[in-house]
């Protein structure tokens, strides 16, 4: 689609046209990850139309790509009723199923329509189920699946979806027109690769994190304040045409559902197959082999839904209860795996943060024995209702650690018990207290054994002072033995005495306080990171060291002073101020500062490469070609560049890899400039 140089004191012209640009060039970009023009002229178009719908108020329209997320803040979510009701799927979990659920559709279908039998095979998302209003091509209204009658009205959140057409035809087809009425179903969802960097940037900068992609989707799409769903890189699948009233081409099968809702400029998944049912034994052969590889597969997949593909012959199957006859989910064996809860410990974190951990009964997972599992905090347990002695469903998914998905609260007993977290810590016996307005409990004394073990574990670690052979054995065993007490005890270990100890070798001892003394000339940001400061992960400390000559500057910095530094908002300002105004943190500082670890930051002439960015202010996002993260904020400051966590106004630019998600979608918002890895390596010469 090409921009067509409409006269322009045809403002209003100029605006539709843009607008259809804007739309075409964000669907090429999110919908079909294949853009036809650059990042720089979409970035013009952008902000051409921008500047005249601010020169122009009365041209404004909700409809218009600039206005993904709106000014206003909900209180409460309105309820929609649904124009059916949302169906469940009945579920297989073996081809004998499968085949058992053909020969019973078979039964109810006359000779002719076992003829024409076909089905079409989808991925099963793992996400939230949305349904999306359309009136006259525009974007009306959104909802949650809810009970099934009732949703809650989430629309202005699902605006800020990037995949979400808010108009169609996407694009200028005149062969397409929208249909007068339009609901569809499909599923929010988030990127495995985007869920884990997600969860690890939260937890870096102390804020909480998700159990799962499913309840981010959720998460995210049940904010009250839109701009914070716009900041989530939510993605989305559309799978079923629940009404269509108007279309421009006949729909008699589901397939044909698909392929319209995809020219329409829909995401549809390009991961379903068609298959007659003459075709049956390559359907379960295509079943197995995807259940092989959906691990491989960019986004979370628990099963297959497979579907009688006429319409007609649906409306013939009809329902059962909930679930349609016409469908199946064919869940996949180890996915998920029912176990007994045999206890729930609770364990504490270095953060003092306790966490509720299942012992269960040991059972195999996807060739895996599952022991335990997390059951995240107080809340979980309580609005799950799960009990000590029942039955669960647990799941393991890719790398992430185990959880207890629900109690199957059919199989009880009456003999299980109602959990409450202790009032008392199980470590060391100090109180546990719960902030008013947080999920989190936590233990109140510093001195906690087992704050301390994780502390010692997290400071030891790779992103902060990365000492080889140091672990969570080593953090338990000196701890219980009284060597460390504090963090600065690291660099006075009593050699001699571990000598003595139980597998500690000459040559591991050697080996050990080699690395431990090798960690003490680890740049001073390492050193501030390994602290465990709430909100001041690895991009925070950096940026903080760059404008700090060592840790005893930074030490007597006063808020106001520190919230200045870009990237560094009020939150973390007031973290780092807290953590420096306890007399024993600051004394830490001096230990280690006397122990020989370095705590003033590199001199300027230790900077070998040409200052060619300096002034410039980098946001890196996504999978770079050759570059980690780490090597490219390391290479920009080299260079004398600012590397920031999050994009703004202030960014000269974002540096962009694969799998690029909100940042980018923010940068372009704010038309803020965006290059590769090859451009940023040109910039700095
Ligand atoms: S069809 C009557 N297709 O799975 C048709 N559902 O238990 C029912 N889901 O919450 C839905 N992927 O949101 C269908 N390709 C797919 C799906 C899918 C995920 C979800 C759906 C629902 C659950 C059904």
């Amino acid at each position: 689609m090409t921009d067509k140089a409409l006269p322009t004191q045809d403002v209003s012209a100029r605006v539709q046209h843009l607008r259809q640009l804007v739309r075409y060039h964000q669907y090429r970009y999110y919908v079909l990850d294949h853009p036809e023009i650059s990042d720089q002229e979409f970035d013009a178009l952008f902000n051409e139309l921008v500047a005249l719908e601010e020169a122009h108020p009365e041209l404004r329209s909700e409809d218009s790509p600039t206005v993904r997320v709106g000014g206003v803040v909900a209180d409460r979510f309105e309820k929609t009723r649904h124009p059916a009701p949302m169906l469940s799927l009945a579920n297989a979990f073996d081809d004998d199923e499968l085949r058992a659920w053909r020969e019973r559709l078979k039964r109810l279908l006359s000779v002719e329509e076992q003829q024409r039998l076909a089905y079409v095979v989808e991925p099963k998302f793992d996400g939230l189920t949305v349904v999306l209003h359309y009136e006259g091509g525009a974007f009306t209204l959104g909802a949650t699946r809810g009970d099934g009658e009732y949703g809650e009205t989430i629309t202005a959140n699902l605006r800020t979806v990037r995949r979400l057409p808010l108009q169609i035809p996407v694009g200028d087809r005149d062969d397409l027109r929208a249909p007068a009425r339009l609901v569809v179903r499909g599923e929010a969802y988030v990127d495995k690769a985007d869920f884990e960097r997600f969860n690890r940037e939260q937890v870096e900068a102390g804020e909480r994190s998700y159990a799962n992609p499913r309840n981010f989707a959720a998460g995210s799409l049940r904010q009250l304040d839109s701009s914070i769903t716009a900041g989530r890189p939510l993605k989305l699948w559309v799978y079923q045409a629940l009404i269509v009233e108007g279309a421009s081409t006949p729909i008699r099968s589901h397939w044909e559902a698909l392929a319209h809702l995809r020219a329409l400029g829909f995401p549809v998944c390009p991961d379903m197959r068609r298959f007659t049912d003459d075709e049956f034994d390559a359907l379960v052969t295509y079943v197995g082999e995807f259940g092989g590889r959906r691990h491989d597969l960019p986004y979370e997949v628990d099963g297959i839904v497979i579907k009688v593909d006429s319409l007609a012959m649906q409306e013939e199957l009809g329902f059962t209860g909930k679930d349609p006859r016409w469908a199946l989910a064919y869940k996949y064996a180890g996915v998920e795996a029912v176990t007994t809860l045999l206890d729930i410990v609770i364990n504490v974190g270095r953060t003092g943060a306790v966490t509720p951990n299942a012992v269960l009964e040991p059972v195999q997972v996807g060739g895996v024995t599952v022991k335990s599992a997390t059951l995240h905090n107080e809340d979980y347990i309580r609005d799950l209702d799960i009990r000590i002695g029942d039955k669960v469903a647990i799941k393991r998914a890719g790398e992430v650690i185990p959880k207890v998905l629900r109690p199957l609260t059919e199989l009880r007993t009456g003999a299980e018990r109602i959990w409450t977290m202790p009032e008392t810590c199980p470590v060391c016996g100090a109180p546990l207290v719960r902030p008013p307005g947080e999920a989190a409990t936590y233990c109140v004394n510093n001195a906690c054994p087992e704050q301390l073990v994780r502390a010692v574990e997290y400071f030891v670690g790779r992103h902060a002072m990365d000492i080889a052979g140091f672990g969570i054995k080593q953090a338990e065993l000196f701890v219980e033995k009284g060597y460390i007490t504090n963090l600065a005890d690291i660099y006075d270990l009593p050699w001699d005495e571990i000598l003595t100890l139980e597998g500690y070798g000459e040559k591991r001892v050697e080996n050990l306080r080699a690395a431990v003394e090798a960690s003490k000339d680890r740049p001073v940001d390492r050193l501030l990171t390994a602290l465990g400061i709430r909100f001041v992960g690895s991009v925070v400390a950096e940026t903080v060291m760059q404008h700090y000559s060592s840790l005893l500057d930074l030490m007597d910095a006063k808020v106001e002073e520190l919230s200045e530094i870009e990237g560094i908002g009020p939150k973390i300002a007031e973290s780092i101020h807290e953590y420096f105004s306890i007399e024993p943190n600051r004394e830490l500082i001096r230990k280690f500062a006397e122990a020989g670890v370095r705590v003033q930051a590199a001199q300027a002439s230790e900077a070998a490469a040409p200052q060619t960015l300096a002034g410039m202010t980098f946001v890196v996002t996504g999978t770079l070609p050759t570059f980690s993260r780490d090597e490219a904020h390391a290479f920009i400051k080299a260079h004398g560049g600012k590397v920031s966590g999050s994009v703004s106004a202030k960014t000269s630019y974002l540096v962009v890899g694969e799998a690029a998600g909100s940042k980018l979608a923010k940068a372009q918002q704010l038309g803020v400039p965006v290059i590769d890895e090859e451009a940023l390596r040109k910039l700095a010469g």
